[in-house]
């Protein structure tokens, strides 16, 4: 069902980084929110915009939350790598409240994925071969693993009960790329809060996966559903070469993989050389 901007439309992780940038764009563009996060929301809410704070674990209060909204735009939870039994409840069972809640409205769901959820991919050669949007998850940490997971679970909701979603493989969202990995990987603002109205206003979207980052040339990302809701990514990361292309970390499991950092975490294997291949996938 496409949306009209007469129901209202549920954005969890609302007073995240994410959200905060979302809220005032969403506003403007004259969809009718609601709000919620475990955390208060920092900001002055705009007129008519309602928020709710509640802990994505309780499953009743999301239900009340999501009554007769559209669509869910879900970016609420643990965003960073966690030990698992912090992953678990926010990422994995709140990520079921939020597919009940939108298979009882009959709500589209947007869910804020993570390129950590194929993280252990190498990065492109440079020979112009780009990871398509059907690849392998390939996690790179507790947090990558619960977004594969969302994923998932947005295809058997699909698959069994008609919930369209769109999920969204963010690559790194802040208001400019910090280093050499971002150029690569970095989504402006800007662009996340139009694929917000494309997604919102999309007719039919069913299951899809996009990649979320700008229009960067040095992008490891090919194919994806993008064309289903018609968003096309304008800003470039590439403006920032100057200033932060020369940060590299140093480290050759870092440096070797798309997932940058959280593959190098808690790392016991022995670190690959930089010639080294690892063979046995
Ligand atoms: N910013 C990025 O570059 C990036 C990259 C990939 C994916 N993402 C995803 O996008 C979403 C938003 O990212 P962000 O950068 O704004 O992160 P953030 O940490 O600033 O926002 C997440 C929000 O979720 C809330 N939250 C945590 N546990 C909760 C719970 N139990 N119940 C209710 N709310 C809870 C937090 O209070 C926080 O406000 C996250 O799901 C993140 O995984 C972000």
């Amino acid at each position: 069902m496409s949306a009209s901007k007469d129901r209202p439309v549920l954005l969890t992780g609302a007073s995240g980084n994410l959200g905060r940038a979302l809220v005032p764009a969403l506003a403007a563009s004259g969809w009718k929110l609601r709000l919620t996060d475990i955390a208060p929301f920092p900001d002055a809410l705009p007129e008519g915009v309602v928020f709710t704070k509640a802990d994505l674990n309780d499953g009743p209060t999301i239900l009340r939350l999501a009554e007769v909204c559209q669509a869910i735009l879900h970016f609420g939870g643990i965003s960073t790598e966690h030990p698992f039994e912090v992953v678990l409840g926010p990422n994995l069972r709140g990520l079921y409240h939020i597919y009940e809640a939108a298979r009882r409205e009959k709500a589209r769901v947007l869910f804020a994925s993570s390129n950590h959820a194929i993280g252990f991919h190498e990065r492109p050669a440079g020979n112009g071969e780009l990871l398509d949007a059907d690849c392998a998850f390939r996690p790179d940490s507790f947090y990558g693993l619960s977004k594969a997971y969302g994923e998932l679970m947005g295809r058997l909701y699909w698959d069994k009960h008609g919930v369209e979603n769109l999920n969204v493989r963010i690559g790194s969202s802040f208001p400019e790329p910090a280093d050499a990995r971002m150029l690569s990987t970095w989504l402006s603002y800007a662009d996340l809060a139009r694929m917000m109205d494309k997604f919102l206003s999309a007719p039919r979207i069913g299951h899809a996966v996009v990649w979320g980052a700008s229009k960067n040339p040095a992008t490891y990302w090919g194919k994806d559903h993008r064309d289903r809701i018609g968003w096309e990514p304008e800003d470039s990361a590439e403006d920032f070469r100057g200033k932060v292309g020369g940060k590299l970390s140093g480290d050759p499991v870092t440096e070797r993989y798309q997932g940058g950092g959280y593959t190098a975490m808690d790392y016991t294997r022995d670190k690959p050389s930089p010639k080294d291949q690892f063979s046995l996938d």
